[in-house]
């Protein structure tokens, strides 16, 4: 009988105060919502159907997926479009219990077309603001340089960002990993740090151990994204455990892009028994078929994860966060008062 009382596992992760710390905006670009923003825009898509749409999302490696993330973000033009984006998102995250956000932007994906910065910068801070008084959920912004390009493209973001930056909290790294290494970003990412950002970066998901060296010694990371090729070497994981460096991983975008053969198979645990701070986030979750809530039941189901290894997880995001020591607190007296 006391059993049927027990929360179940979904119920439980839902109410642990958690952070996501590893979010694409454009990754939350639902294919229902792809077609509403390209009628009210009249861009024509390559797709018919929702179900067409979603039957090309089924990809083998990190590129498949960008190639089709890159063109579904066309849809987007105005400050609504990226204001109801953020809003829509904060739906879903407020649903699964999250209480704070840091989500990345790619402004070169829209700066490229001809979408000014001011458009996609507003209106994403105009659909935070709004998740703060709609759902009490805060978030930041984190402006990810897409790797592809050269440094130069990135210096012009960066100069681009200017007038945002007292709205900006930190600058990141994505797009193709392999043959773009951190050393390419390592001045950029230097003139960053002088103007007061944090820095994160993309490594470890497709690129070697020494990408993830490299966004450590090269580039001065405050958090790691992904990350999970750091395992490959024991002097790094070492070194990620000794440093309490938070990864921050993302269990269903790594099976859906084959960087893990099964859930079963992921290092999730591993991070954790090896003392890495690892967090669970979405990635992308309108392509990789989950948002927080989803991620967290979907691992801790597949890696047999206890409570106490579920609240850890969920430390490890308030902790691993740019909120300020008082907000941390805050979050981590209702985690600690969870029953176990
Ligand atoms: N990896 C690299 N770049 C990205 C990703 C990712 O998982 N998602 C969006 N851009
Ligand atoms: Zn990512």
């Amino acid at each position: 009988m006391i059993d049927t009382l027990a929360p179940t596992l979904s119920d439980f992760i839902s109410r642990l105060p958690k952070a996501e710390l590893h979010l694409h905006i454009e990754g939350s670009l639902e294919p229902e919502q792809m077609f509403d923003f390209a009628r009210r825009n009249r861009v024509v898509l390559p797709f018919r159907t929702v179900e067409e749409v979603r039957a090309a999302y089924a990809f083998t490696r990190l590129q498949d997926f960008l190639d089709i993330y890159y063109q579904g973000a066309q849809v987007l033009r105005t400050e609504e479009d990226f204001r109801d984006l953020a809003l829509a998102y904060f739906r879903r995250l407020a649903a699964d219990g999250g209480v704070h956000a840091e989500i990345f932007f790619d402004p070169q994906t829209h700066t490229g077309r001809g979408i000014p910065f001011a458009v996609v910068a507003d209106g994403l801070l105009a659909g935070m603001a709004a998740a703060r008084d709609q759902f009490g959920i805060t978030s930041r912004l984190i402006l990810c340089f897409l790797r592809h390009l050269d440094e130069d493209a990135a210096f012009a973001t960066l100069a681009a960002a200017e007038p945002y930056l007292d709205r900006i909290t930190g600058v990141g790294l994505d797009s193709s990993e392999v043959g773009n290494p951190p050393a390419k970003f390592a001045r950029v990412f230097r003139a960053a740090r002088d103007r007061g950002l944090r820095l994160v970066a993309h490594a470890g998901e497709e690129g070697p151990p020494e990408y993830v060296w490299q966004a450590l010694d090269l580039l001065g990371v405050d958090r790691l994204d992904h990350g999970n090729r750091a395992l490959e070497d024991a002097a790094l994981t070492g070194r990620l455990g000794a440093e309490g460096m938070t990864l921050t991983v993302c269990p269903l975008s790594n099976l859906k892009l084959c960087v893990v053969p099964s859930l079963e198979a992921h290092p999730l645990r591993r991070m954790l028994d090896l003392g890495v701070r690892a967090t669970v986030n979405a990635d992308d979750p309108a392509y990789f078929g989950g948002y927080l809530l989803d991620n967290y039941l979907r691992a801790a189901t597949a890696l047999d994860l206890s409570r106490a290894q579920l609240i850890q997880l969920a430390r490890n995001s308030i902790t691993g966060s740019f909120l300020d020591a008082d907000a941390q607190a805050t979050h981590l007296v209702r985690l600690d008062a969870m029953p176990r």
